[in-house]
Parts: C-alpha cells; sequence; structure tokens
C-alpha cells in the first residue's frame, strides 16, 4: 500500500470524510518532518491502534521565535514518504504555512486566532526562553484535530511540557480526541532522538550525552531512596558537560506540573541546555 501525500486542507477532508462514512478509527501523528525513529515509534503504535493513519509533516512558523532555526529547520520530504511508506502511513498531509494560515504566517502574527494555552505552564521550562511558542503549538495542533477529526493523536514523551499542555487543551476544550503518549526513544548510548541532532558536530554530540547521562544518575539516585531534589540536582550538575550551556533542570510532578522540591512517583525531570548553537532538551519520569 502507498502512502498519499496530500498538500490541501479540501482534499485531506475528502479522504476524512470518506473515512468517517466507513466508520474507520483515525490516527494522527503530528510532525515537523525530518522523521527519525523516534517518530517511527509513535507512528507504529498509531498504526496498531487505528484503521487509518495521517502524519503531518509540518513545520510550524508560528511556533519559532525570531531568532530560532526556522529556516534552516530540515526539510526532507522523501526520506518521509519513503518511511511512512514502510510503516504503511495512509496519508501524510504537508500543507504550506500559506494553506495553514494563509499570507501572515509569522509567531507575531496578529490576524490569526490564537489558542493560549494556561500562563502556569507556558511561563516555565521551555516556554521561558521560547515566547510564543507553545501558543503556537496549541493551535496548529488544535487545527490539525479539527481538519482530521482524528479519534487518537500521538505525542511523545520526549517532550514533555508539550504533551501536559496538549492534554490540559483537550480537556479544556472538549475536545473528542484521545492523546496517546509514547516513550523516548534513544540512540544506543541514550542520546535522546530529535530532528535538531543532525546540527551536532561530533564534539557536540559527545557533550549532549551527557544530559542523559545525568538523568540516568538521577534516577539511579532516586531509586536508591534519594528525594531531594537539590541532592538530586548536584549529582546531575557534577556529571554534565561543562560544555554545555544548561538553561533549566527542573524536576515536577507530572500530574499537576508543579515544581516540587521532594521527588516522588511521576515526577518530571526536565532538561534544556544548548550544545554549541543547538538547543536540546530531555527528560525522564520518576
Ligand atoms: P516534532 O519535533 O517533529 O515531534 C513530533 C512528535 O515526535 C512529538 O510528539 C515529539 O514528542 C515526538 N518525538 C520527537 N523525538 C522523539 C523521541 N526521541 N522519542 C519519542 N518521540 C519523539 O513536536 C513537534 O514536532 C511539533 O511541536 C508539533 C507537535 C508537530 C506541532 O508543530
Amino acid at each position: 500500500m502507498s502512502t498519499v501525500i496530500v498538500n490541501k486542507i479540501y482534499e485531506l477532508k475528502k479522504h476524512i470524510k470518506d473515512w468517517k462514512n466507513n466508520n474507520y478509527t483515525i490516527g494522527l501523528v503530528p510532525t515537523m518532518g525530518a522523521l527519525h525513529k523516534g517518530h517511527a515509534s509513535l507512528i507504529k503504535e498509531a498504526r496498531e491502534a487505528c484503521d487509518k493513519v495521517v502524519v503531518s509533516v509540518f513545520v510550524n512558523p508560528i511556533q519559532f521565535g525570531p531568532n530560532e532555526d526556522f529556516d534552516k529547520y530540515p526539510r526532507q520530504i522523501d526520506n518521509d514518504k519513503a518511511l511512512c511508506e514502510e510503516l504503511g502511513v495512509d496519508i501524510i498531509f504537508a500543507p504550506s504555512a500559506e494553506e495553514m494560515y494563509g499570507k501572515n504566517n509569522r509567531l507575531n502574527n496578529t490576524d490569526l486566532t490564537f489558542v493560549c494555552p494556561p500562563y502556569n505552564l507556558v511561563d516555565c521550562l521551555c516556554g521561558k526562553s521560547r515566547q510564543g511558542h507553545f501558543d503556537g503549538v496549541a493551535t496548529v495542533v488544535l487545527k490539525l484535530f479539527n481538519i482530521t477529526k482524528a479519534d487518537f493523536a500521538f505525542f511523545g514523551q520526549k517532550d514533555a511540557q508539550q504533551l501536559y499542555i496538549i492534554k490540559t487543551m483537550v480537556r479544556d476544550l472538549n475536545l473528542d480526541i484521545k492523546i496517546v503518549p509514547c516513550s523516548i526513544v534513544r540512540e544506543n548510548d541514550g542520546l535522546a532522538l530529535s530532528s535538531r541532532n543532525t546540527y551536532l558536530s561530533k564534539e557536540e554530540r559527545s557533550w549532549a550525552l551527557s544530559m542523559s547521562k545525568a538523568l540516568n544518575q538521577i534516577k539511579t539516585l532516586y531509586d536508591g531512596g534519594v528525594t531531594d531534589t537539590n541532592v538530586l540536582l548536584d549529582s546531575a550538575i557534577s556529571i554534565l558537560n561543562k560544555n554545555l550551556d544548561i538553561e533549566y533542570i527542573e524536576f515536577r510532578d507530572f500530574d499537576t506540573f508543579e515544581k516540587i522540591d521532594n521527588a516522588k512517583t511521576n515526577t518530571l525531570v526536565a532538561i534544556a541546555a544548548k550544545s554549541g548553537k543547538t538547543r536540546l532538551i530531555d527528560n525522564i519520569i520518576l
């Protein structure tokens, strides 16, 4: 079976209508393309759970700040199509920015209705350095939910804050869709897969590797009975490569997203750092 690339919303809606008429369940995997094994794991879960699978490939301009990597973000639709074909994806939805937003499609767009996730969820972690980022994410994701009428949508825990914000949006806006969280896929040496890893030099990659090492160290100490987040933080800092520019390491209750001083079950330990010019994120759940 071959994967069809659809660029137009009206065209995708025709397929969706047809599927709905046949009572097929629809799974959506929203991505920005440059697909890797992390994305593949989401697609595989969707393929198993749903009759029809749509993968969206869209580098969403309204979630990038003016000094971020929108222009250089990797775009490789031919490779993406080959992988989707292998995994049995029915449709790749790859709209242009104009198709999604009309002419003025940048982050500071004032002519667009935005979804604003709760302040306490966006004014922390990645939202601090990426002003407006999660408004852009929530907005495009809601549009994709509406366009595809998906029953299930698959999101990686790699972007834990994004996952939490999307789950909150679904709850708050009474959306009829089930969010399926998927675990983080890593390279053999522990580095979390990311489309941005392609930016890393060999040296920067080796520095970045200390992020997952530090998270594992926290997990080992926690499993051994250490719960004081200051102690856990100090141990992580001792492992993190000194060439990394650490933006944050934080402990949050993954049920409420509140900051915590004592780690417990379902604590999110999230880290963001720059290795060279490349900003990377990773996390672990205790
Ligand atoms: P993107 O970075 O392409 O990621 C698409 C999905 O793949 C997200 O749900 C992300 O968490 C998941 N993912 C990325 N790396 C992963 C890994 N190593 N293991 C498991 N899952 C991984 O996240 C976005 O795109 C965008 O913000 C989007 C939701 C598409 C909205 O534009």
